[in-house]
């Protein structure tokens, strides 16, 4: 139990997002069905796929369609079978990374950490104006993660064909460790804050 606390504590996932659970989220229409019944699936072939190549998720497209609810809710279920999960809050991480970037230690130290978790969610990816070293940074870690088949759960606003455009050599990574896992969604018709 003190375990699976300082887990869920060094997760990164603040408590209040415990309700961003599958059973929280309604499928109402055809999209956030299958795009529920996809997070639910990849959550049951995860101890399966953990160590390949396609082992990881993609939540993309519409804004509040529940992206960052459902990749929580995937978080929360490895956490409670004892999977560590580490959250990355794309923007806020990235903007730290690079008012760091000189601090080699603090530096490393976080990237790090994003690299070699053992499931990462990363939440909004490429949010915010994009620099070469978000970029870079991303790179790093996604690449990293790449080469040692560890899992990674995404969400972002932006299409397949946009993060193949921002950068192919990162997308292309991402694609393929998403291809049995990848949801878009489209339409203000999904974003639940307007319903
Ligand atoms: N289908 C749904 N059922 C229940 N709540 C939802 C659903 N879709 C989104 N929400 C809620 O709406 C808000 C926005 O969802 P969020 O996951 O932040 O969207 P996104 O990351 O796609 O922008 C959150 O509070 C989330 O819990
Ligand atoms: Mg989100």
């Amino acid at each position: 139990m003190d375990k699976l606390k300082r887990m869920w504590s060094f997760s990164g996932i603040e408590t209040q997002k415990n309700k961003l659970t599958f059973k929280n989220y309604n499928a109402y229409n055809t999209a956030t069905e299958e795009a529920k019944n996809t997070a639910i699936k990849y959550f049951k072939s995860f101890k399966q796929i953990r160590t390949t190549r396609k082992n990881s998720i993609a939540f993309l497209g519409q804004v509040g369609s529940g992206k960052s609810h459902l990749s929580i809710a995937i978080g929360l279920n490895l956490l409670s079978k004892g999977i560590p999960v580490i959250y990355m809050s794309y923007r806020e991480q990235i903007i730290k990374l690079k008012q760091n970037i000189l601090d080699e230690e603090y530096y490393e130290a976080c990237t790090r950490k994003f690299k070699t978790a053992q499931v990462l969610i990363i939440d909004d990816l490429y949010k915010g104006k994009l620099t070469d070293s978000d970029i870079n940074i991303t790179f790093e870690i996604i690449n990293y993660r790449y080469m040692k088949n560890l899992p990674i759960i995404i969400s972002s606003e932006f299409t397949v064909e946009k993060l193949l455009y921002f950068d192919e050599s990162i997308g292309s990574r991402i694609l393929e460790m998403c291809k049995n896992f990848t949801v878009e969604i489209h339409g203000k018709e999904n974003n639940y804050r307007l319903k």
